[in-house]
């Protein structure tokens, strides 16, 4: 299939499309061949979903996420039972990414999301009313707002919970019933809403906000668990960096690249950061703030921007102490000093150019 058929064309002004949109292409393709017994009320067969996820070079089908198959198998068997999957794990180790492909291969749509915050109630995940309908007609079907986790159950639909532990209790309770009765109460209609087969519900959480709130034990035993670890290769997470940077700079309009070099400095950088072991094996303070890969990515997008709005397509190592700054002294001032250590002190052992170029330009840290 020639290269501009494969790759879904969605619509250009759209900043950030659903992976059931931006893949498209895929899904069809996949859902077309697909042979292999779906789960009940499932799009994809677990084989299917497992390609989509992982990809698959003969089927022209791309990487998407970076973790173990075995990870991807265990979340796609979980979901096929009568349990939710739970991601847990660091801020930008891909947890959200991972349950929107899932969403989007086995249902078709990922947007049905219930974003977690201190000041989420009932009503915004289960359903609301139409007052003026309402009064005028006293509770109706009619009149009521379905909240996504109502949607899901009706439709037969992953609902996707995104960072439950920042909730508070009362609203992560109000889950249980659903979960394991399969079935919502809607009090006012006198009716229940049974779930259709294919619903069942992802839930992310940041291991850095359990504290927030702890999860109620009683919602813990009703999901499966799976923890997500950062990118441990170095190379690995390199290319993940220089793929994804190239798609979202693609996606600005950008035609420059960073340099190969430059995220290879950018990608050790962050792994000495977040270890505190330099490549050289010298100890180096630790940053609070989180160096994912994420956050990698984003420097690699903005290294870029600036590189074709400001500096004619060249990028320097000293563009990236510029962009690095804006990264790690986000929460802590702290974080500034121990990054001004590593150019100080750990920078100047390694050896190469674009090192030393990231040493002279050590000073554009600020102070
Ligand atoms: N293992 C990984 N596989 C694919 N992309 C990853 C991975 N780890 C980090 N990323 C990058 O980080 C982004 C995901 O961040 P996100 O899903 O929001 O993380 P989280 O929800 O864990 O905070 C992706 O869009 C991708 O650019
Ligand atoms: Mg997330």
């Amino acid at each position: 299939m020639p290269k501009s058929k494969s790759r879904p064309s969605p619509s250009p002004d759209l900043q950030r499309p659903p992976a059931e949109v931006l893949y498209a292409d895929e899904l069809a393709r996949l859902a077309q061949d697909d042979t292999a017994a779906k789960p009940p009320g499932w799009r994809l067969s677990l084989p299917a979903v497992r390609a989509f996820i992982l990809g698959d070079g003969d089927r022209d089908i791309s990487k998407k996420f970076v973790g173990a198959p075995s990870l991807v198998e265990r979340a796609m068997v979980t979901l096929a039972t009568n349990r939710g999957l739970m991601l847990v794990g660091e801020p930008g180790t891909a947890k959200s990414l991972l349950s929107e492909l899932l969403a989007a291969a086995i249902s078709g749509r990922s947007t049905l999301t219930i974003q977690g915050g201190a000041s989420l109630i009932e009503d915004h995940i289960k359903y609301s009313w139409n007052y003026a309908l309402l009064v005028a007609e006293g509770p109706t079907e009619k009149a009521l707002v379905p909240a996504p986790l109502y949607t899901a159950m009706k439709e037969g639909a992953i609902v996707r919970f995104e960072e439950i532990t920042r909730c508070p209790l009362e609203v992560q309770d109000a889950l249980l019933s659903v979960l394991s009765d399969r079935q919502l109460a809607v009090a006012e209609l006198e009716q229940m809403l049974f779930a259709k087969e294919g619903f069942n519900l992802i839930a992310t959480a940041n291991t850095r906000d359990r504290g927030v709130h702890e999860m109620s034990a009683a919602l813990k035993r009703r999901l499966n668990f799976e923890t997500i670890f950062p990118i441990n290769d170095f190379q690995v997470e390199l290319n993940l960096v220089k793929r994804e940077a190239t798609r979202l700079l693609e996606r600005s309009g950008v035609h420059t690249r960073p340099p190969d070099e430059i995220l290879e400095i950018l990608v050790t950088t962050f792994r000495d950061l977040r270890t505190g072991v330099t490549t050289q094996g010298h100890a180096t303070e630790r940053l609070s703030s989180v160096l994912s890969t994420a956050e990698a990515v984003s420097v690699a997008h903005l290294l870029g921007v600036r590189s074709h709005y400001l500096t004619e397509g060249k990028v320097s190592a000293a563009d990236l102490v510029e962009c690095l700054a804006g990264v790690a002294a986000k929460d802590d001032a702290e974080d500034l000093k121990r990054l001004r250590a590593y150019l100080e002190r750990r920078v100047p052992k390694k050896k190469g150019a674009h090192w030393t170029a990231l040493y002279e330009a050590r000073h554009r840290l600020g102070t």
